[in-house]
């Protein structure tokens, strides 16, 4: 559906589950989330980007490296499911295997899901959060132009620190 020079965004395929459920299983990969996901979270979870894309026209997209053909993780667009001050919202999102980091996809990715959102999608703002200690994240909404906007308390998370407190950014059209 999106190409960049080295990655195809495309909609999740099922052939994606076993390597998503990796990814999603590896520690390192969701240390900053409450806990890595069981092979039934993962799959629950490609449910929801499908059903997704389904309900609204865009979802994260399976990252797919077009050297390899091999799936690496997400990269895209979703409607928060939880109320906050900033909510409804459209936010970008990414996830990788930990063994395609630190090599400018998921920058390379987001810069192209942002022209979509903005262009094809006539979004006029995108959000996206992660808690303060994220700093891989926080590089990437750096570099794709996002601002730091305001400081929040999930709702979805535990009250005890250091998941809870998150910081938003957001890019306009
Ligand atoms: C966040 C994530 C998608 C970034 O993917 P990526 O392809 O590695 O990102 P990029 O290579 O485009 O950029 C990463 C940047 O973070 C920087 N970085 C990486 N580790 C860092 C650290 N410990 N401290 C500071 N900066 C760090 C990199 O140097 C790079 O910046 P640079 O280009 O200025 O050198 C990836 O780390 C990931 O999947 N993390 C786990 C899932 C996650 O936390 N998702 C976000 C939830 S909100």
């Amino acid at each position: 559906m999106i190409e960049t020079p080295r990655l195809l965004l495309r909609l999740f395929r099922d052939q994606d589950r076993e390597p998503f459920a990796r990814l999603n299983a590896d520690p390192h990969v969701m240390r900053y989330f409450p806990a890595p996901l069981t092979r039934a979270g993962s799959d629950a979870m490609v449910d929801k980007i499908q059903a997704h894309y389904r309900t609204h026209g865009f979802t994260l997209y399976a990252a797919e490296r077009r050297d390899t053909n091999e799936f690496i993780g997400f990269v895209g667009l979703a409607i928060p499911g939880f109320e906050t001050h900033f909510t409804p919202c459209v936010e970008i999102g990414w996830r990788l295997a930990a063994a395609h980091h630190n090599q400018g996809f998921a920058t390379e990715a987001a810069r192209a899901v942002l022209h979509h959102a903005f262009q094809n999608l006539a979004l006029r703002e995108i959000v996206s959060f992660t808690v303060p200690a994220n700093l891989p994240s926080r590089r990437v909404m750096e570099k794709i132009g996002m601002h730091f906007d305001s400081e929040f308390d999930h709702p979805r998370l535990p009250e005890s620190p250091p998941l809870r407190r998150h910081g938003r950014d957001r890019n306009a059209g």
